[in-house]
This record gives structure tokens, C-alpha cells and sequence, in this order.
């Protein structure tokens, strides 16, 4: 696939991964971008996962059409996109490693056996001409690890943007939700916590000419690309994308489940838009997403050992780590003899800026009854003023 006339796509998908990042489910699969700049100088943007290698190896030799590379840019250090280096230099061992001084630490710590003949050092803002093609290196510490740096091509306007603008999904599976879902998971997930460091690259990003986002996952993106940098400055900034409400429950037998879904259906009834999830059955990084994008969440959880039940306590835990902010909550506890899992939850979101609580809540003890429905109308009044 050609980004450019110069410019090729030589990266892999990946059907197999039942777990990306050793967590995130994948139903899509993944995609590992890597992009082959043909010039006077040939480089070669990152590597792939190393289930990959020999595949990477030969969608690039079938690009060199003979010639050989003479760099290999590593704009970010994380194993599905590193782990062909060395297999890379010792095919090519004339090759310049371009990286910064975090990268060249981390290639030492990952390939302890493996010493780079020939490296090519880079500062922020510094430029390595190709002949025609002039690459800038846009450091973008944090976005996802502190080695990572984007990288602008100003021939043909491409920003290389390591992980910001990925998507999880395999490039040659069609996901029927479009970018934006995927995207969004993606984001909270992997770079959800460091909204600022974001913030700080698109505000680089800004004084660029982008015509291209060409990211290590996910589709490229060649259209509307004020979009996708719109979604991006929503997400970092941790602004509410949609309003709506986030239902995210747990429950054992039942009852407060019961309660949530009764709340689910008045909201529907008053013409909210709701998403809500059993954190126990569904996947929670996608209860996470949709926390970040609506405007108000509603969690439903009962006591359990004290304390609050553990799906929920791990939901909460993925909110306050990833900055969660700036958002209305509403609370349904359930308690039998000693309620707990309001105090609790929240307590874990403590350390949350500027969330504003629902002075309604819902108190069940034990089973849903005719006052807590009545609670149940005066949050949907109060969500819905
Ligand atoms: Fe796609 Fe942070 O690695």
C-alpha cells in the first residue's frame, strides 16, 4: 500500500492476539504499521511484534526493489514495535538505529547480547534529510513511554505519529463502528493518563502542515484530519466528548442489577443517551471509554468483604489512575447489614478533579423496593434538569 508515492506501507496484521498488552482484548485483531521512505536515502520507520519479523522482513524487501536501507527510525521502544531490531541490523548491518538517548538506553536493556554498529542520535526539533524527504523528530515523551518521538515528513506532509491516532483492530478487518470507538478504548487505555504530555504534542502539532497521520496501529489517515485531531484534544484535555450517561454496574444476585437496568430504562424513556455495562460479564477498558465520553456516570455496585465488590473496585481503580475528571456521578449502593460500597467508591475517586455528585443517590438494602424507585426518579430528574 502506498501512503505516498515514496512513502510504503510495509507493516503486518495480527489474527492471532488474544490479549494486547497482555490485557486489552482485541476482537479486531492488531495491526503493527511500519513504513518504508524511499528517497536518495532509504529509511525504514520502526519494526513490528516479533511474531512478525520474517513477514515485516519480506513486505520490505519487496519495496527495495535491491537497494538497502540506511536507517531504521525507532520512534518508540515497546516490543510491538521494537523487537525486529536486531533481526533488522544483523540483515542489514550497514544500517543507521536513528533513536534518541532514552531509545539507545532501552535498546540496551532489551537485547543485553546486542551491540549497534551504527547509530544516528537525534534531538528534539533535529532533522535527518533523506534528499528529497526532510524528517523532523517531534518528541512526544509519555505518548505513550518517554523515548517516544513522532516524526514529520515535509515533502509529503505525513506526520508519523508513533502511538497517538492508533486504533485497535487489524487493518484488513472492516470494523463496522468506524475509527472512533477503537480509537477511543485505545486511547483511554494505553494513553488515557498522560492527557498533558498529549495536550503538549498537539500543540507542536499545531505549527505542522499534516495532510497524513500515518500512527504504529491502526488505519492511516489521509482525510478530514482536523477530526481526529479534534477527538484527540477532547480526550487529553479529559472534557466530556458526549452528553449522555455511563451506567456501570456489578452485582451477585441480581437486585442491583435490578436497579441499574431500572435506571437505564428511565433514562432511554426521557430520551438520555445511556451505555451501560455489568463490569463483572463486559469488558471493563470499554466501560473506561465510555466513562471518559459522556458527561455523567452512574455507578451501581454492592458491599462485599467491607469493602466494595472487586469489578467495580478495579473499574473505579482504571478511572482515578487514567485522571478521570470533570464529570457529574451518581451513586446506587447495595447493603445488606453493613452498606460500605458508597463510602468506598467514593474513596477510591478521591484523588478525581472536579466531580460533582448527584445529591440523589439509591440505597438498597437487599432488594429494590417502591422507596428506592422512588430514588431512582430523582436521579433521572436530577441528570435530566
Ligand atoms: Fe504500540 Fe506503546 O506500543
Amino acid at each position: 500500500m502506498n501512503i505516498s508515492k515514496d512513502i510504503i506501507y510495509v507493516g503486518v496484521n495480527d489474527h492471532d492476539i488474544d490479549l494486547f498488552e497482555g490485557q486489552y482484548v482485541v476482537p479486531l485483531g492488531m495491526a503493527y504499521n511500519s513504513y518504508v521512505i524511499v528517497d536518495e536515502k532509504i529509511a525504514v520507520m520502526d519494526t513490528v511484534d516479533a511474531r512478525f519479523g520474517d513477514e515485516w522482513l519480506t513486505n520490505i524487501d519487496a519495496v527495495l526493489c535491491g537497494r538497502t536501507p540506511d536507517y531504521l527510525i525507532v520512534q518508540h521502544m515497546e516490543p510491538d514495535h521494537s523487537a525486529n531490531i536486531k533481526k533488522f541490523v544483523e540483515k542489514y548491518p550497514n544500517v543507521s538505529v536513528v533513536g534518541n538517548s532514552k531509545t539507545f538506553n532501552m535498546i540496551a536493556n532489551f537485547f543485553p547480547d546486542f551491540e549497534i554498529s551504527a547509530k544516528t542520535e537525534v534531538k528534539n526539533g533535529e532533522t535527518l534529510s533523506l534528499g528529497k524527504h526532510n524528517l523532523t523528530f517531534v518528541f512526544a515523551p509519555m505518548v505513550h513511554w518517554p523515548e517516544v518521538m513522532m516524526t514529520y515528513d515535509d515533502c509529503d506532509k505525513v506526520l508519523f505519529s508513533a502511538d497517538g491516532f492508533g486504533k485497535f483492530g487489524a487493518n484488513d478487518v472492516e470494523d463496522p463502528e468506524g475509527w472512533d470507538c477503537e480509537a477511543r478504548r485505545y486511547y483511554f487505555g494505553i494513553v488515557g493518563k498522560y492527557g498533558a504530555q498529549v495536550q503538549a504534542v498537539l500543540k507542536k502539532a499545531a505549527a505542522l502542515d499534516i495532510q497524513v497521520i500515518a500512527p504504529l496501529h491502526g488505519p492511516v489517515l489521509t482525510e478530514n484530519i482536523g477530526y481526529y485531531v479534534n477527538k484527540y484534544d477532547t480526550w487529553s484535555s479529559y472534557k466530556p466528548e458526549d452528553e449522555g450517561v455511563s451506567i456501570a454496574y456489578c452485582s451477585i444476585y441480581g437486585n442491583t442489577k435490578k436497579a441499574a437496568e431500572m435506571l437505564y430504562d428511565k433514562l432511554v424513556a426521557k430520551g438520555v443517551e445511556v451505555k451501560i455495562a455489568d463490569l463483572a460479564r463486559e469488558d471493563i477498558p470499554e466501560a473506561i471509554e465510555n466513562a471518559f465520553r459522556f458527561s455523567k456516570l452512574v455507578i451501581a455496585a454492592p458491599t462485599y468483604n467491607a469493602d466494595v465488590f472487586p469489578f467495580m473496585r478495579t473499574f473505579l481503580e482504571g478511572l482515578a489512575e487514567r485522571g478521570y475528571r470533570n464529570r457529574t456521578i451518581g451513586i446506587i449502593e447495595n447493603g445488606s447489614w453493613a452498606p460500605m460500597a458508597a463510602k468506598v467508591m467514593k474513596g477510591i475517586l478521591e484523588k478525581c478533579k472536579n466531580i460533582t455528585y448527584l445529591e440523589n443517590t439509591c440505597k438498597i438494602t437487599s432488594a429494590v423496593k417502591e422507596s428506592n424507585i422512588a430514588e431512582l426518579d430523582a436521579m433521572v430528574e436530577e441528570i435530566c434538569k
